[in-house]
């Protein structure tokens, strides 16, 4: 298959990590004799350093006649001042408007490995498989904006169509998956959360495979930490799934180990940057009309990580994890995926591990690891994401 994959870097370990998402790709396309174009592109504070704006226009055109975004992280101290006009966070913000990425999936499991790293006992681990979805493109991030010099206010603003299309993804997903949604909110103090319950009572009649449950967002965070094996699909607005998907990650062990997808709408071929693939036919799959291909946007779910930024220790798992998600939801190469997911799985398993996760290794031997993890043949019957993953 030939795709078009679009990588933006950004700040702080962004690029680090990205690379090292791009050598694993890079391996995937030599090894099953795909031809991936990369076309790297501006995004955030380096953006703002070059040519004044966070999301400058040739990066968005990029971005958007590509079959796949690969994104590392933007931000940082040098342009954190809070009264700065422009900010790295409006480039990745505008992105995910632009391209419609409404959907971000951001699955969490415990590998045995790291159960130790976690703050938790060991035994409220097991089996900890969730799927979170958050909504990516509406509320508090995207609403009305006002400053005065002693007040500021952020408009959270959501409407039915918002809520519907991230709610049936959920839907869908948690009935691939053990059948199980947990929709959470804050609808006993916000309106949004109100008009969000409201719809996802309504759209459960149509999903009656999937058991429901609502749960208020600051007992969920409580709960997370109590019963996080209880839960399977989660489904919440922006700024709660910005947070408790943070949180998640510390069960995980590391920030540094979770990776998203941010999806849209399926896209028709006819809109796709369909040109660049081989045409339609059986054994290619990403070519039907229904199948799996759909512009998507990926990145660790960690930002850059400035204290780290430089010296060569990030852990690109996230990256690299995310870069399995870009093969199965963008171009279908569900194989692919699986392969990535192995070896990743074996490194996490056998070492080396970097020093998030209690080890030494930088971010060059941990990629190097999973480059090799790769190259030999994973017993895919053993692998810990193996199936586990196939939905997330
Ligand atoms: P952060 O995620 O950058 O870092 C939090 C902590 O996790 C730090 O101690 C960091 O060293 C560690 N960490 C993160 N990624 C790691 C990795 N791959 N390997 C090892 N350790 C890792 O969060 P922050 O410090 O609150 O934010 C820093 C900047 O990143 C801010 O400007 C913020 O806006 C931005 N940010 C960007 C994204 C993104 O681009 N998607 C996401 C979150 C934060
Ligand atoms: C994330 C980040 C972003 C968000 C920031 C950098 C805008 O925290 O991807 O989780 O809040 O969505
Ligand atoms: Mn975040």
């Amino acid at each position: 298959m030939k795709a078009r994959i679009v990588t933006l870097p950004g700040d702080g370990v962004g690029p680090e990590v990205t690379a090292a998402a791009v050598a694993v790709l890079k391996a995937v396309a030599a090894r099953y004799e795909h031809d991936f174009h990369f076309d790297e592109q501006l995004i955030g504070g380096a953006a703002i350093d070059a040519c004044g704006e966070p999301l400058p226009a040739a990066s968005l055109a990029a971005c958007k006649a590509a079959d796949a975004v690969m994104l590392g992280a933007v931000g940082g101290p040098k342009w954190s001042d809070p009264n700065a006009p422009v900010r790295p966070e409006q480039g990745l913000l505008g992105l995910r408007a632009a391209l419609g990425v409404y959907a971000n999936l951001r699955p969490l499991q415990v590998h045995p490995a790291l159960a130790d790293l976690s703050p938790l006992k060991n035994e409220r681990l097991h089996n900890v498989d969730v799927l979170f979805v958050r909504e990516l493109t509406g509320g508090a991030y995207f609403g009305a904006k006002t400053r005065t010099a002693d007040t500021a206010t952020d408009e959270c603003k959501y409407s039915v169509t918002e809520i519907e299309r991230v709610v049936r993804r959920a839907f869908e997903l948690a009935g691939s998956r053990r059948g199980q949604l947990t929709s959470v909110d804050k609808a006993n103090v916000l309106e949004t959360s109100r008009l969000w319950r409201s719809t996802v009572q309504r759209l459960a009649t149509e999903y009656p495979e999937v058991t429901v449950e609502h749960q208020l967002v600051d007992s969920m965070a409580m709960l997370l930490l109590t019963q996080p094996s209880h839960y399977d699909v989660v489904v919440t607005e922006n700024l709660f799934g910005d947070i408790l998907t943070d949180e998640a990650a510390a069960l995980a062990g590391s920030l540094g180990l979770l990776p998203s997808a941010s999806l849209g709408d399926r896209v028709p071929l006819s809109e796709s940057a369909g040109e660049f693939l081989p045409p339609t036919g059986a054994g290619n799959p990403a070519r039907s009309p229904t199948g799996p291909i759909r512009m998507g946007l990926y990145e660790p779910i960690h930002g850059s990580a400035p204290d780290i930024a430089g010296t060569g220790t990030a852990n690109p798992v996230g990256a690299i994890l995310s870069a399995a998600m870009l093969l199965r939801h963008s171009l279908g190469l569900e194989s692919e995926a699986v392969a990535i997911e192995n070896a990743v799985d074996q490194v996490l398993r056998d070492g080396p591990h970097s020093r998030d996760i209690g080890g030494s290794a930088g971010t060059a031997q941990v990629l190097a690891a999973v480059l090799a993890a790769l190259e030999s043949d994973v017993n895919i019957a053993t692998a810990f994401f193996s199936g586990a993953r196939a939905c997330g």
